[in-house]
């Protein structure tokens, strides 16, 4: 059986994962959020004290790592080792280590099979930087969901506000700028609109009209 794909890809704090798992939740699909695998590539070399812009480094600790997904109920929970780290990956420090392991390639290579394996197996909405151009280059929707720097450091700020150590506004926008350029000029799979994507700008749109909006395109390639 075919099964249908969904590749929203665009940068930090654009609301790709939170609308992507509510239309998902709608559909029956399964929402595959690709940045905790970079997230626990990072979380492993941060807890063996390997920085994460460390290339020899980093890959040596790769024959250590396994990471898993599984789908509770079509929620997603990503595992290090066997260990839960669906929320450890979550902690702010962990944002910057996942983009420094993602722009090197054989971390890259090291995730792609697991991806794609998902996409090929299940109905799903998958969410990343390279979902469109490098992972699912065949996908039935391609979306690329943005929305200003600004809006997104304040949807994080407020996301983080009320946790023990939230950054300044002004911290998280600094790191969110600093992200986009290192997610969008890394040599391999940089973040960039597939040619053939919809462009989705969320900064005037509430969460419901960014979901309404996403169903509806999805719809109308499910017809
Ligand atoms: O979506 P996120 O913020 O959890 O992603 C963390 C980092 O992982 C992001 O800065 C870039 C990287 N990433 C990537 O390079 N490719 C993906 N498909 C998903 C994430």
């Amino acid at each position: 059986m075919k099964t249908i794909n969904i590749a929203i890809d665009g940068p930090a704090g654009a609301g790709k994962s939170s609308i992507a798992k509510r239309c998902a939740k709608e559909l029956g699909f399964i929402y595959v959020d690709t940045g905790a695998l970079y997230r626990s590539v990072a979380l492993f070399a941060i807890r063996n004290d390997v920085l994460t812009n460390d290339e020899a480094a980093v890959l040596a600790l790769l024959q250590n790592v396994n990471v898993e997904l599984k789908f509770v109920d079509n929620v997603q929970k990503v595992y290090l080792n066997g260990e839960d780290v669906s929320e450890a990956i979550r902690q702010n420090e962990v944002s910057m280590g996942a983009s420094n392991v993602s722009a090197i390639p054989k971390v890259r290579e090291f995730l792609f099979n697991l991806q794609r394996r998902i996409a090929m197996t299940n109905n799903v909405i998958m969410d990343g930087r390279d979902i469109g151009t490098v992972v699912l280059p065949d996908a039935d929707l391609k979306i690329f969901m943005t929305a200003s720097p600004e809006i997104r450091a304040k949807r994080r700020y407020l996301e983080l506000e009320h946790k023990p150590d939230c950054p300044s506004f002004e911290a998280l926008l600094a790191e969110i700028i600093q992200r986009d350029y290192n997610d969008s000029h890394r040599e391999t799979a940089p973040l960039k609109q597939a040619d053939d994507a919809v462009l989705l700008d969320t900064s005037e749109l509430d969460f419901e009209q960014s979901v309404q909006k996403v169903i509806e395109l999805i719809k109308s390639v499910e017809e």
